[in-house]
């Protein structure tokens, strides 16, 4: 049975279907522009305990394999993702890297990690797509040893993040079927306000619980722009669907809507995140 069988979930339907495969095509534009975060992760982890980590929401492994790598010998570092073709493409590349990496494809909120078995647990962008997000975080806090740090990445809000909207907010008359995003459902701006997340992880059993902003300069080649714009975000995933012409005209109002962020071959925008970093 895979992930979406056990748990019936939009977010498992999503993330098994086109926007894990779009995340799988881009991995490596994904990682060239998410790299700052994955190296904040292995720094924290390198200040951190060590042992055995868990990186949530793993994806196509990138935080899991830098983690891996850094550890060596002294832990383990293990990726768990409801996503199958994710985790098919993760494991093929720690067999491709040989980097002894593990991981587990299904729902973190709901799978039976060993109790205590864990020194730290890590995610970046991972945590914010889940059902019962306290339901979720007691699993990982039940899965984390009495010393264990829980340490994630996640997004603040959408208004914070224009470089985000922007696709859809261009595209909005020309696509009138596009998702609305609905604040605090699970999705990339759920963890926007931080009481919230306080709230989430005390009841869940987190304590020393830190809650921080980061503004984080991400940055991607002008060439790849229209291909990250044509997969990933509601509006990629809208275009996968669409037919040539509506393809060409919503691709052009929204690459110009891009220009402000546009320096010479380079685009670059702010992500502005929370740093959140929590104690068993
Ligand atoms: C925005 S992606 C981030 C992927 C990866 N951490 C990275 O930074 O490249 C979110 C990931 O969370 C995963 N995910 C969503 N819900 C999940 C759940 N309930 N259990 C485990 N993984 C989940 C998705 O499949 C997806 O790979």
């Amino acid at each position: 049975m895979n992930a979406t069988q056990q748990t019936g979930n939009e977010q498992a339907t999503l993330w098994n279907g086109r926007a894990g495969c779009a995340w799988v095509e881009a991995q490596e534009l994904l990682d060239q522009v998410f790299k700052p975060f994955e190296d904040l992760l292995v720094e924290a982890v390198s200040a951190g305990p060590g042992g055995r980590v868990l990186d949530v929401g793993c994806g196509t492994g990138t935080a899991t394999l830098a983690v891996a790598r850094l550890l060596g010998a002294k832990g383990l570092c293990i990726g768990i993702d409801i996503s199958d073709p994710m985790i098919a493409a993760a494991r093929s590349r720690a067999e491709r890297e040989g980097t002894p990496a593990n991981f587990i494809c299904a729902d973190a909120q709901r799978h039976t990690f060993e109790p205590a078995s864990f020194d730290m647990i890590i995610s970046r962008f991972g945590v914010m797509f889940f059902d019962d997000s306290v339901r979720a975080l007691e699993n990982l806090r039940r899965a984390a040893t009495d010393d264990a740090e829980f340490r994630f990445i996640a997004w603040r809000g959408a208004a914070e993040n224009p470089f985000m909207t922007t696709a859809e907010r261009a595209a909005a008359p020309l696509l009138p079927n596009l998702p609305a995003r609905r604040p605090d459902a699970p999705g990339q701006f759920a963890f926007a306000d931080p009481r919230r997340v306080h709230t989430i992880l005390e009841e869940s059993g987190w304590a020393k619980i830190d809650i921080r902003p980061i503004d984080v300069v991400c940055t991607l080649p002008e060439k790849d722009l229209v291909r990250y714009l044509t997969r990933l975000g509601p509006v990629g995933l809208v275009l996968q669907e669409a037919d040539d012409r509506t393809r060409a005209q919503v691709l052009e109002t929204v690459r110009a809507a891009f220009d402000p962020y546009v320096h010479g071959a380079e685009v670059r925008f702010t992500a502005a995140c929370w740093m959140v970093s929590a104690g068993a």
